[in-house]
C-alpha cells in the first residue's frame, strides 16, 4: 500500500515537473469542476428472465460519447473525433441487447473472476485444490469460465462523469473461492480520460486478475483492419508460452523479435515474420510485461489515417495484446458488419496468464487475494485526434 502511494506520488510529481502545455492546464483546470458531464440512464431490454437492463451514456465537452451497459459491465460503444471533426465508435460490439448477449468474443466487456489462462482449469491456495474451473479454451480455462463477469448482470448506478458498476460474486460460482464483491466505476472526463477503476474484496483467498476487454478499431470503420495501426508497448520482456498460450515461466527478451514495440510498430510489419510464438498465438496474443511500477504508460495504438490516438495507463505488471486472431467473419455486429479477421484489437492490462500457478515463480505478480485486503486495478485510456 505504502507503495502504492509513494509511486503516485512520483508520477504526479513527474507530472507536475513535466508542466504540459497551455491547452492542457486548461483541461485539468475544467476538468476538476466537470461541467459538462451528466449521465444519462435508460432501460436497455430485459434478459430472458425478464430483469430489466439499463444502459448509461456519459460524454465530454470534445465530443467524446462513451455507452455503458449494466449486462458484462460492458462498454457498448465509444464515440471519438478523429483529426477532420469526424466523430466515429471505434469498439467492435452489438446494437442491442439481444445482440450483446450473444456476445461470445468478450467485445467491450468486464472479465473475471480471472482473466486470461489458468492452465487445466486447477490451482491450489494453502495446500486445498481448486480442480472444477470450466475447460472452455481446450486444455485451459480462460476468462472467467462458462458464465463469467462478461455474462452476468451487473447493477449499476450513475456518478459523476459516468457508472459505478456493482457485482458479488458466490463463492463456488464458476468453481472459485470466497464471495467476491466487485465494483468498477468507468468515467470519461474533459482531458479525453475513460477511466475504468476496478475494486474487490474476498471472504476467503481466491485468485483474482479482472480485465477491461474492449476491442478497439480506431479509424471508426469496421471492416477494415487494424494491421495497419502503430502500437507501442514499453516492455522489455514478453512472457515466452507453450503452444496454448500457458506461460512457461520464463520472460522472453523482446530485442531483436517481432514482440519490440519500443519504438512503435506497424502491427502488421512483422505479423507474418518465423517466429515461434507468433505461431502459438496465431498473430499477436501475448502478454507484456511492462516496464516500471506504480500507474505508467502500458501502450500506445495509433491509427495514421485518422490521427485517432489512444495513450493507456495502468498500475498492473502486465498487459495482452491480442489482435483479433479469433475473429473469422462469422460475428455479426453493430450495423451488420461482419467482424473479420483482425479488424479489431485488445489491449488488456493484467495480472500475468497463470499467475495461480506461478505463486513460486518470483517473476510472476501475487494474484492471490485475501480476506481484509483490497484488489485495485486502475486503466486509463486517454485519446487525442
Ligand atoms: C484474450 C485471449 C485471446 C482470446 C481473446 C478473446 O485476448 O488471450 O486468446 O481469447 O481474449 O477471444
Amino acid at each position: 500500500m505504502k507503495h502504492t502511494i509513494s509511486s503516485l506520488a512520483l508520477v504526479t510529481l513527474l507530472l507536475s515537473a513535466c508542466g504540459g502545455s497551455k491547452e492542457e492546464d486548461q483541461n485539468a483546470k475544467e476538468d476538476s469542476s466537470n461541467p459538462s458531464q451528466t449521465t444519462n440512464v435508460e432501460p436497455y431490454g430485459k434478459l430472458e428472465d425478464g430483469t430489466e437492463v439499463k444502459i448509461f451514456t456519459f460524454s465530454n465537452k470534445n465530443g467524446m460519447i462513451a455507452k455503458v451497459t449494466e449486462y458484462g459491465a460492458i462498454l457498448t460503444s465509444l464515440e471519438v473525433p478523429d483529426k477532420d471533426g469526424n466523430v466515429k465508435d471505434v469498439t467492435h460490439g452489438y446494437d442491442d441487447l439481444a445482440g450483446w448477449l450473444t456476445n461470445t468474443s468478450y467485445f467491450g466487456a468486464t472479465v473475471g473472476r480471472y482473466g486470461n489462462r489458468i492452465a487445466g482449469g486447477k490451482f491450489e491456495i494453502d495446500g486445498e485444490v481448486y480442480d472444477q474451473l470450466a475447460i472452455n479454451n481446450e486444455p485451459n480455462h480462460l476468462h472467467g469460465g462458462e458464465k463469467g463477469f462478461d455474462k452476468v448482470l451487473w447493477k449499476g448506478e450513475a456518478v459523476e462523469g459516468g457508472v459505478r458498476l456493482t457485482y458479488t460474486s458466490k463463492d463456488g460460482e464458476e468453481g472459485y473461492p470466497g464471495n467476491l464483491q466487485v465494483s468498477v466505476t468507468y468515467t470519461l472526463n474533459d482531458s479525453n480520460e475513460l477511466k475504468w477503476v476496478c475494486t474487490a474484496t474476498t471472504d476467503k483467498a481466491t485468485p483474482v486478475n479482472i480485465v477491461q476487454h474492449a476491442y478497439w478499431n480506431l479509424s471508426g470503420d469496421p471492416a477494415t483492419t487494424i494491421n495497419d495501426h502503430i502500437l507501442t508497448i514499453p516492455a522489455k520482456y514478453f512472457l515466452s508460452t507453450d503452444q496454448n498460450l500457458i506461460p512457461d515461466g520464463n520472460l522472453a527478451e523482446v530485442v531483436n523479435t517481432p514482440f519490440d514495440f519500443n519504438a512503435g510498430s506497424v502491427i502488421g510489419e512483422r505479423i507474418e515474420a518465423p517466429s515461434i510464438p507468433l505461431q502459438f498465438g496465431k498473430g499477436y496474443d501475448h502478454c507484456w510485461v511492462v516496464d516500471g511500477e506504480g500507474l505508467r504508460h502500458a501502450a500506445t495504438l495509433k491509427d495514421p489515417k485518422t490521427g485517432r490516438t489512444m495513450h493507456l495507463q495502468s498500475d498492473q505488471p502486465g498487459v495482452q495484446f491480442y489482435g483479433g486472431n479469433f475473429l473469422d467473419g462469422t460475428a455479426t455486429g453493430k450495423g451488420g458488419v461482419k467482424y473479420a479477421h483482425r479488424t479489431a484489437c485488445c489491449l488488456e492490462t493484467q495480472a500475468f496468464p497463470d499467475s495461480p500457478n506461478k505463486q513460486d515463480n518470483p517473476a510472476f505478480p501475487n494474484c492471490i487475494l485475501k480476506p481484509g485486503e483490497t484488489y485495485s486495478h486502475t486503466m486509463v485510456s486517454k485519446f487525442s485526434w
